[in-house]
C-alpha cells in the first residue's frame, strides 16, 4: 500500500528567526533551524512532509497563506509571534483555509502580560499549544497527525 504523504506548512511570525538569541529565559536556547530540523525528521514516520516559512512581515505571512490556498495543504501549524495579538489581516487570511490550523506558542501567553492574553486566532484554530517551549512544535506535529489521519 502506498502512503499518501500529507503536506503541512509550519509558519513562524515576527522575531522567531531570532530564537536562540532572543530572551532565552522565555523562548529557550534552540534556534529556529534546529527546531525545524528536528520537526522535519519527526514528521516522516507520521506520513507528513513539512514546509517551513518565517517572516517578520504581516503582509508576507498573508501572501504565503494566499499561495497555500492554491496548493494541496493538509494542515497549518503557526506561531504568529506578536501578530497573534494584533493581526486581523492574518486572521482573515487563515479564514480562507479549510484545513486544520494549530496555533503554537513557546511561552504560556496566558501567564504573561495582559496584552498577550488575547489571541485573534483562538476561535478559528483547531487548538492552541502554549507554554511548552520548543516541545510545543513537536506536540503540534503529533496533534496534526492525529487530526488529519482521523478521516
Ligand atoms: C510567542 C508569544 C508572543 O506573545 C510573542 O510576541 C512572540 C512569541 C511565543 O511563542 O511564545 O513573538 O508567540
Amino acid at each position: 500500500m502506498t502512503q499518501n504523504i500529507k503536506k503541512i506548512q509550519v509558519m513562524n511570525g515576527p522575531n522567531l528567526n531570532m530564537l536562540g538569541k532572543r530572551e532565552p529565559a522565555i523562548y529557550g536556547s534552540l534556534t529556529l533551524d534546529q527546531i525545524n530540523t528536528d520537526l522535519a525528521r519527526q514528521a516522516v514516520p507520521l506520513g507528513m512532509a513539512l514546509g517551513f516559512f518565517q517572516s517578520n512581515h504581516e503582509g508576507a505571512m498573508v501572501d504565503k497563506i494566499h499561495d497555500m490556498f492554491e496548493e494541496e495543504i493538509a494542515g497549518i501549524i503557526i506561531n504568529p509571534g506578536a501578530l497573534t495579538h494584533t493581526s486581523v489581516a492574518l486572521r482573515d487570511a487563515l479564514l480562507l483555509m479549510s484545513c486544520p490550523i494549530i496555533e503554537i506558542h513557546l511561552s504560556n501567553i496566558y501567564k504573561r502580560e495582559a496584552f498577550r492574553h488575547t489571541s485573534l486566532l483562538a476561535d478559528i484554530v483547531a487548538g492552541q499549544i502554549t507554554g511548552f517551549g520548543h516541545y510545543g512544535y513537536t506536540m503540534a506535529v503529533m496533534a496534526m497527525a492525529v487530526m488529519i489521519n482521523d478521516d
